[in-house]
């Protein structure tokens, strides 16, 4: 039995898979994020903990089983988050500091004026962004100078959720992360694939605060049975979690590309052994690799994807639940002409431009709800439509399919249009949570209970394939005005 554990942003699910791959337990419980300020987005490292560990014994339970009958255990988890706690107690001593927050924006805008960005992106495959950890670590040396004291004393351990969660699971015994996870710090040398002493000293960040890097899949730590459910199971696969889907798709070959729908849209593409070089606006990431030779993956972000859709119910109460979108999508043979511009906070890869604004053209008299609905599922797909010819550009390959995921990948509307606006074969696998596939399938190679060359057909089974069916003239047709749509909102 390997137990799956997916812990995300705005909650943690914990999967029981069997060694043929069949999903006998699942719990899920939400998270709370808390935004004292605007832009700010912070959680409880305790929470994060005491969460995932009630989705643990719950998932066990319906599984029926006990903690002391899993073989493995894999974790994946939101990336970038960053949390501190003491060494001695393992006590956290500051809220977690959420991917999200933009609170340290004006370090990276401080840096960015000193001229730091160039050999930044150089050595990390990033942008200067308060999206990643090292200029959360800063903010919060700036803001509580007794942590770095602390810090530099050796009193304190920073991690991302993967090592918060490892230390817990351990009883306080193990602190690591593995390599995606690193890669996501803005502290991690792409090349030489281990933290940076030059990056660690522009952020002022302590190499004793840090936890070691491990390869994704291999035995991490065991938990310990007074910390983690009575039971002494090895904690066999970790990767951040969009890296882990990437593995979860099967996507292992250079070219192989997913995209995960969810409140934006992550979409990475699996580049092989040699770091790709990239135009502005995608990064370059690790990717899990099983054999230990480096792997990197392109990777790029629609911000707002899925959370159009919550706009829709939420804002605009034109609808009661995101479900019912795909029927009235389909009730109507075309949106009249209408555009929906999703840029509420900006628009990423390629346009970046922050100031951007959420914009509807093409407005007529008989423009309606379904039209609506239906251009506001069009746009998710135009949006990553435009990642993907920057990814095929980027990497020199024409890509002909994409392998789909996360929640609204089960909108059968957007599926089938994102294939006909891209040209491309959209593949949707059986089970939709590949973020745990994939960690489920790294713990299972980490335990060895699977061999890389021959994993359970049953994970990575398609269960529907999209084809494109749309004229040349007709996908022209619409996109040139997608194009018309972007240019309206960047002149607002
Ligand atoms: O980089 C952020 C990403 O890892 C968060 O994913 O699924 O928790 O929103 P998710």
């Amino acid at each position: 039995m390997i137990l799956s554990i997916d812990q995300g942003t705005t909650g943690t699910t914990a999967f029981v898979f069997d060694t043929s791959g069949a999903l006998i337990g699942r719990s899920y419980s939400e998270l709370p994020n808390y935004y004292p300020r605007p832009g700010w987005v912070e959680q409880q490292a305790d929470e994060i903990w005491q969460v995932t560990l009630r989705v643990c014994a719950a998932a066990l339970e319906r599984a029926g089983i006990s903690a002391t009958d899993l073989t493995a255990i894999g974790i994946t988890n939101q990336r970038e988050t960053t949390i501190l706690w003491d060494r001695k107690t393992g006590e956290p001593v500051c809220p977690a500091i959420v991917w999200q927050c933009r609170r340290s924006a004006d370090i990276c805008t401080e840096l960015a004026r000193a001229g730091q960005g160039d050999w930044l992106r150089e050595r990390t495959g990033l942008v200067l962004d308060a999206y990643f950890s090292a200029s959360k670590l800063q903010w919060l040396f700036r803001d509580r100078p007794e942590l770095l004291d602390r810090a530099r004393a050796g009193e304190l351990c920073f991690g991302t959720v993967d090592s918060w969660l490892i230390w817990n699971m351990s009883g306080g015994r193990a602190h690591l992360t593995d390599h995606t996870n690193a890669s996501r710090t803005l502290l991690y040398n792409l090349e030489q694939r281990g933290w940076d002493p030059e990056l660690l000293e522009l952020f002022g960040c302590p190499e004793s605060l840090l936890p070691e890097i491990m390869p994704s899949a291999g035995h991490f730590a065991d938990t310990d049975p007074a910390a983690f459910l009575g039971a002494t199971a090895p904690i066999c696969g970790v990767a951040g979690d969009q890296q882990a889907s990437l593995f979860g798709q099967g996507c292992t070959r250079p070219g192989d590309i997913k995209n995960t729908y969810g409140t934006g849209c992550f979409m990475l593409a699996y580049a092989g052994a040699e770091r790709p070089q990239l135009p502005r606006g995608l990064l370059a990431t690790i990717a899990c690799d099983t054999s230990g030779a480096p792997a990197y993956a392109v990777e790029g972000a629609v911000f707002t994807g899925g959370s159009a859709v919550q706009w829709l119910r939420d804002e605009m109460g034109l609808i009661q639940q995101a479900a019912e979108t795909e029927m009235i999508a389909q009730s109507v043979p075309s949106t009249r002409g209408v555009y929906l511009v999703p840029a509420f906070s900006g628009l990423g890869a390629p346009h970046w431009d922050p100031s951007a604004r959420g914009t509807i053209c093409g407005l007529s008299r008989g423009a309606g709800r379904a039209e609506l609905v239906r251009a506001t599922l069009e746009s998710i797909a135009y949006q990553s439509d435009e990642l993907a010819q920057l990814m095929s550009e980027a990497l020199g390959l024409s890509i002909s399919h994409m392998r789909v995921d996360g929640g609204a990948s089960a909108n059968n509307f957007l599926m089938q249009f994102q294939a006909d606006i891209s040209a491309l074969r959209v593949e949707r696998p059986r089970q939709i949570e590949s973020t745990a596939v994939g960690a489920a399938l790294l713990a299972g190679i980490g335990a060895g209970i699977w061999s890389p060359g021959d994993l359970p057909e049953s994970l990575l089974e398609i269960e529907r394939d999209f084809l494109p069916q749309m004229s040349a003239e007709k996908r022209e047709e619409l996109l040139s005005g997608w194009r018309r749509a972007v240019t309206a909102c960047r002149a607002f």
